[in-house]
C-alpha cells in the first residue's frame, strides 16, 4: 500500500474510525479531507473508549502523523478542547497538523444553522447544528476565514469585521422569519460580537500554532518518500454534497473525488480505496431511508448495534442493508474492496433481510439505482431478499473459517450483491475483532 482511500459506503456511522484505527498501525501519515466536528467516531483501543470529532483516528499510533487536511472546516475553540481530552488520557497530540488552507467554522456558523433550521420547520435537514453547511457556504461565498488567517491576529480581526457586516443581514433575515425568544437574542448577540470571538479564537490560535503546516507540503514529501498514507472519509455517499439524497446531504464530498482535493494529493495518487459499510443500514438526521425498520426489530438494531450518534447523541434510524445503495456507492467510488463492520450485531437474528432493489408502488416500476428525486425516493419500497440468521455469537471469530455457516453465506451475498470484495469483516468493537480475509 502506498495511498489508501476510507470512505464510507452508506449513510455515515459505518465504523470508519475503526477501521482506519485498525490500519493505521501501518500508516505513516492519515489525512482527514473533508467535514468537520459534526463528525464522530468511536475508537476502542487499549488506551480507552475515544469518541473524536475533528482528530483523525491515527492519532492513538505515535508513529503515525495525523493532518487536518485543507478540505476540513475546524471550529478552533472545539479542537482546543478535543486535543485536551487526549491530554487527559495521556496523548500530548505533537503528531497533530492542522492544514493552513483549512477553513474555520465560526460562532455565527453555527447559530445559522440552528436558525436555518428553525425557519424551515417540518421540512428541517436534520443537521448536526454544528455549523458546518453555513461554514462551507462562506467557504464558496468567498468570505470564509481560513487557518491561515488565524494565524495574523490583524488579518484575523480584518477579515472577521468585514465578513460581519454580511452575517448581520443574513442572521436578521432569518430572526424576522422565526418567533424570537429571548435566549435567541442573548445567542445571537454572543456569536456576532466581533470582539468576543476575536479573543476566543485568537486565545485557541495560540494552542493550535504548533500543529498548523502547509498540508500539501506534508502530503507531498511523504509521496515523494514512498510513506503510507491513508485518508480518512467523513459520512458516506448517500450524504454526499453531489451524490447523496438532496437536500438531506452535508456541504462537502466524502467519495474519492473528495479526497484528492480536501487531502491536497493527485487524485491517480490514491492507489487503493476501501469502502466501509455496516452489516445493516443506519442514519441520522432527515431523508428517505427505504429499509428503516419502525418496529422491534429497529430498536433491537439500535440497542445491539449501541446506535447513538457519537457527536449529537440522537438515536440512529437503523434499517435492514440496503444492497442499493451500497452499489450506487461503488459505482461512485470505485472500491477496491469493502471493510464490513459490526456483524456481530446480527448474531440474535432468526432470519435477516437484504433490499436488493426498490419498486415504486405508483406504476410498479423497479429501481436498481438510486434516484435523483428525494421525492420519489421517499415512496420506494424496498424489495427483501430473506436469509437464514446464524444465532451464535461471532464476536470471538477471528478467523473467516471460524464465522458461522450462515454468516458466511450473508456476506458471501452481500460481495455478490456489491460487485466487490469483502476483504475486511468486524465482530466488535476492539482492534483484534477484525476478520481479514
Ligand atoms: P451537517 O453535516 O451537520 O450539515 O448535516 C447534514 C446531514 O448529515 C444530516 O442528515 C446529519 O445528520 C448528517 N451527518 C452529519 N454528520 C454526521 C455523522 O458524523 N454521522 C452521521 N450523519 C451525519
Amino acid at each position: 500500500m502506498s495511498v489508501i482511500a476510507v470512505v464510507g459506503a452508506q449513510w455515515g456511522d459505518e465504523g470508519k474510525g475503526r477501521v482506519v484505527d485498525y490500519l493505521a498501525d501501518d500508516a505513516d501519515l492519515v489525512i482527514r479531507y473533508g467535514g468537520g466536528n459534526n463528525a464522530g467516531h468511536t475508537v476502542v483501543n487499549a488506551h480507552g473508549h475515544f469518541k473524536l470529532h475533528l482528530i483523525p483516528s491515527g492519532i492513538f499510533h505515535p508513529r503515525t502523523r495525523n493532518l487536518l487536511g485543507n478540505g476540513v472546516v475546524i471550529h478552533p475553540p472545539a479542537l482546543v478542547g478535543e486535543i485536551g481530552e487526549l491530554a487527559l488520557a495521556g496523548f500530548d497530540a505533537s503528531n497533530l497538523f492542522i492544514s493552513d488552507r483549512a477553513h474555520l467554522v465560526m460562532p455565527y456558523h453555527v447559530l445559522l444553522d440552528q436558525l436555518e433550521e428553525r425557519e424551515r420547520g417540518a421540512a428541517k435537514l436534520g443537521t448536526t447544528s454544528r455549523g458546518i453547511g453555513p461554514a462551507y457556504v462562506d467557504k464558496v461565498a468567498r468570505r470564509g476565514i481560513r487557518v491561515v488567517d488565524l494565524m495574523e491576529p490583524d488579518a484575523f480581526r480584518a477579515r472577521l469585521d468585514a465578513t460581519l457586516v454580511h452575517v448581520r443581514r443574513q442572521v436578521a433575515a432569518c430572526l424576522a422569519a422565526v418567533r424570537a425568544d429571548p435566549e435567541l437574542e442573548s445567542a445571537v448577540a454572543e456569536a456576532t460580537d466581533a470582539t468576543a470571538i476575536t479573543d476566543a479564537y485568537l486565545a485557541a490560535a495560540e494552542t493550535l500554532r504548533v500543529h498548523v503546516v502547509d498540508g500539501q507540503v506534508v502530503v507531498d514529501e511523504a509521496l515523494a518518500g514512498g510513506e503510507r498514507i491513508l485518508l480518512e472519509g467523513q459520512l458516506g455517499t448517500m450524504r454526499d454534497i453531489d451524490w447523496g439524497v438532496y437536500p438531506y446531504v452535508t456541504s462537502s464530498s466524502p467519495i474519492p473525488g473528495g479526497a484528492s482535493i480536501g487531502a491536497g494529493l493527485p487524485a491517480v495518487a490514491i492507489d487503493q480505496v476501501l469502502g466501509v459499510a455496516k452489516a445493516y443500514t443506519t442514519a441520522v438526521g432527515s431523508g428517505p431511508l427505504p429499509t428503516e425498520l419502525d418496529d422491534a426489530t429497529g430498536e433491537a438494531l439500535r440497542e445491539r448495534g449501541m446506535e447513538y450518534g457519537t457527536s449529537t447523541g440522537r438515536a440512529r434510524r437503523c434499517g435492514w442493508y440496503d444492497a442499493v445503495a451500497v452499489r450506487f456507492s461503488v459505482r461512485l467510488a470505485g472500491y477496491s474492496s469493502i471493510a464490513l463492520t459490526k456483524l456481530d450485531v446480527l448474531d440474535g437474528f432468526e432470519a435477516i433481510r437484504v433490499g436488493v432493489a426498490y419498486r415504486d408502488p405508483l406504476d410498479d416500476r423497479e429501481w436498481g439505482t438510486v434516484p435523483a428525486s428525494a421525492s420519489v425516493y421517499e415512496r420506494l419500497v424496498p424489495v427483501y431478499e430473506d436469509l437464514p440468521g446464524w444465532q451464535a455469537d461471532t464476536t470471538a471469530c477471528r478467523t473467516w473459517e471460524a464465522l458461522p455457516q450462515a454468516a458466511r453465506a450473508y456476506v458471501e451475498r452481500l460481495e455478490e450483491l456489491a460487485g466487490v470484495p469483502i476483504s475486511h469483516i468486524s465482530v466488535g468493537p476492539e482492534r483484534a475483532q477484525m476478520i481479514v480475509r
